[in-house]
């Protein structure tokens, strides 16, 4: 089987990749490096080092490669920089996604797995864990993004019978995340006690989230795979709400940190409460995390350690 990834440099997109190539698979990643990095692809992966929002681009690697399935990860993924710049958000996330959508019809790809976002998607739900029949009302352009994107796919299923699943992430945590943006607090806060600095939390550390380790994250990529599964979206998570500061004692136990954070104002815009509801996921894909929130931060760590990071 033939793969695009697009933001295979990623955290997320390389693990992937890491496991299609173990499959004996091959792999096309395309992605511009402005997160990613090099040394994350797979060194048996083909790699692209180019902008999705180059529609002549994708159209001349398509036309070259001719991948089964395209998977697409490449994206703005910072929420809080989609309010300042949500033109440039869209631009990414919006038209490179249709740029890419428009390729996969003419070249007849078998199936695009997208990955979109459980805690945007939906907005501020009023009960949890909330399933993908809840209303969408993104409270964030970036969520507004992903939501958009999801429509295209499926329109072109209804048009053309292009085949999709958009995988609803949770929070994702795990080895490669970078602690340097805004995203990944697991990665942020890690890296903060290891070095004996006080991590920040916005808020009062009750937000809370569906947190998932990457592997499991993964499994879901490979299990939309079968031909058999409905073109749909999923939530993919834990089912389980977890608090900024529950993930903060879980990191501080596993790294033997004992200082208090440093607590901030919340920052507007962002979603407080959410987990999904996987029953739909579990059922249809025959998928279900298997990975514990401590089995995951203890590979964090040990990751983190390990590298330069540290
Ligand atoms: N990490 C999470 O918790 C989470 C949750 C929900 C959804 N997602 C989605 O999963 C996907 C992967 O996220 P991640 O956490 O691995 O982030 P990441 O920043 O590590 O990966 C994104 C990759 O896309 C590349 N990229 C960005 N803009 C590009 C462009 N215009 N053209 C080509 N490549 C581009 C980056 O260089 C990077 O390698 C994203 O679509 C993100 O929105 C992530």
């Amino acid at each position: 089987m033939k793969h695009i990834v697009t933001g295979g440099a990623g955290f997320i997109g390389s693990h992937l990749v890491d496991r299609l190539i173990d499959a004996g698979d091959e792999v096309m990643v395309i992605d511009n490096l402005s997160t990613g990095k090099r040394e994350f692809v797979n060194a048996k992966a083909k790699f692209i080092e180019g902008d999705i929002v180059d529609k002549d681009m994708i159209e001349r690697v398509y036309s070259e490669y001719k991948p089964d399935y395209l998977h697409h990860l490449a994206a703005q993924i910072d929420v809080r920089y989609s309010f300042d710049h949500p033109i440039i958000d869209a631009q990414v996330n919006i038209i490179g996604t249709l740029n890419l959508i428009e390729s996969a019809r003419r070249y007849s790809t078998r199936r695009i797995i997208f990955a979109s976002s459980g805690g945007t998607v939906y907005g501020e739900p009023d009960r949890n864990p909330v399933p993908e029949s809840y209303p969408n009302i993104p409270v964030s352009p970036y969520g507004m993004s992903k939501l958009v994107s999801e429509k295209y796919l499926d329109l072109y299923k209804r048009l053309y019978g292009l085949n999709y699943v958009s995988l609803r992430l949770g929070n994702v945590f795990g080895p490669r995340q970078s602690p340097k943006g805004e995203c990944g607090v697991f990665s942020i806060f890690a890296l903060k006690m290891l070095k004996g600095e006080r991590p920040k939390i916005y808020g009062d550390g009750t937000a809370t989230r569906d947190y998932i380790f990457v592997d499991d994250v993964i499994d879901s990529f490979i299990a939309s795979l079968d031909e058999n599964i409905p073109s749909d979206y999923y939530n993919i998570g834990r089912g389980e709400e977890t608090s900024t500061k529950e993930v903060y004692d879980l990191l501080a136990k596993v790294v033997g940190y004992s200082e208090e954070p440093i607590y901030s104002d919340p920052r507007p815009g962002e979603v407080y409460q959410i987990s999904l509801d996987i029953s739909k996921a579990k059922e249809n894909l025959k998928w279900e995390p298997k990975t514990s929130l401590e089995e995951g931060v203890r590979k964090l760590i040990e990751y983190i350690k390990e590298k330069e990071f540290y």
